[in-house]
């Protein structure tokens, strides 16, 4: 396929379940931190990869509300690398066209994450080359409670009328309501779950599983997904034409 060809086809917004961190390190003989810093290099070279391969929106998965099942040790050291990675990456962020922004249930993460999380995504508001949206404390199931919960208030509040809500008043409630539904989502390191990722906007998404762990995942391996998903036929429940 030619590169302007590639582009054409390509899917608007990719979502990544970025998987194998903890088996990357493992393989070497490091801590499981090791792979999630590994991991933290590649975001870098896959959200550059995104204007020159068509991609618009890429939403990446990077805490998920169960992951806090983990020891104490690994969750702090990846709430540090998660405050570490927007206080060194946020100037080049802002020089690269990224707008930033965070979804997932803040109010479980420290102070101080917060603040910084709520500083990259005002830094970078007017920013509209690449949208990286980044899931943290992040649980599909948790956001639809969230915005439910929400929704019922307005109801209470004499806001909204229980008769005028379906699917579209909901969506308006999530977390993503600003951004389009992902057209492919990714995941590395073989397993072939979810996890509790976009279940709502997920509804037509394609799927790609592959073995590669997310610290090996490059640019190349990147467009060469991109490139399976522009043969996909996507029906969205029609006859093909
Ligand atoms: C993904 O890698 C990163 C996070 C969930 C934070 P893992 O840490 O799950 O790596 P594996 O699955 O144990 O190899
Ligand atoms: C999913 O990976 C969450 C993230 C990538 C942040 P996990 O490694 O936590 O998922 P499971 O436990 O294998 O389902
Ligand atoms: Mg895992």
């Amino acid at each position: 396929m030619a590169a302007d060809d590639q582009i054409a086809r390509a899917p608007h917004h990719v979502a990544c379940i970025m998987d194998g961190n903890g088996r990357w390190a493992a393989g070497r003989g490091r801590p499981r931190l090791f792979g999630h810093h590994a991991g933290a290099r590649r975001v870098k070279e896959i959200v550059r990869a995104c204007p020159d391969l068509g991609v618009r929106y890429l939403t990446i998965f990077a805490f998920s509300t169960e992951n806090w099942k983990r020891t104490q040790s690994e969750v702090s050291g990846l709430m540090k690398l998660f405050r570490r990675y927007i206080q060194r990456e946020a100037r080049d962020l802002l020089a690269e066209g990224v707008r930033v922004r965070f979804i997932g249930d803040r109010v479980r993460l420290d102070e101080k994450l917060v603040r910084l999380m709520d500083e990259l995504e005002l830094l970078t508001s007017r920013n509209d080359k690449v949208h990286l949206t980044i899931a943290l404390n992040y649980g599909g199931r948790d956001e639809i409670g969230r915005a439910t919960k929400r929704l019922a208030q307005e109801i209470a509040d004499g806001k909204l009328s229980a008769h005028e809500v379906d699917e579209t008043t909901l969506a308006r409630f999530l977390d993503t309501h600003v951004l389009p539904d992902p057209d492919l989502v990714i995941r590395t390191s073989g397993e072939a779950r979810i996890s509790n990722f976009l279940l709502w906007q997920s509804a037509y998404a394609e799927y790609e599983f592959i073995d590669t762990l997310w610290p090996d995942f490059t640019r190349e391996e990147f467009s060469k997904v991109l490139r399976a998903y522009g043969a996909r036929d996507r029906r969205f429940g029609a006859v093909p034409a």
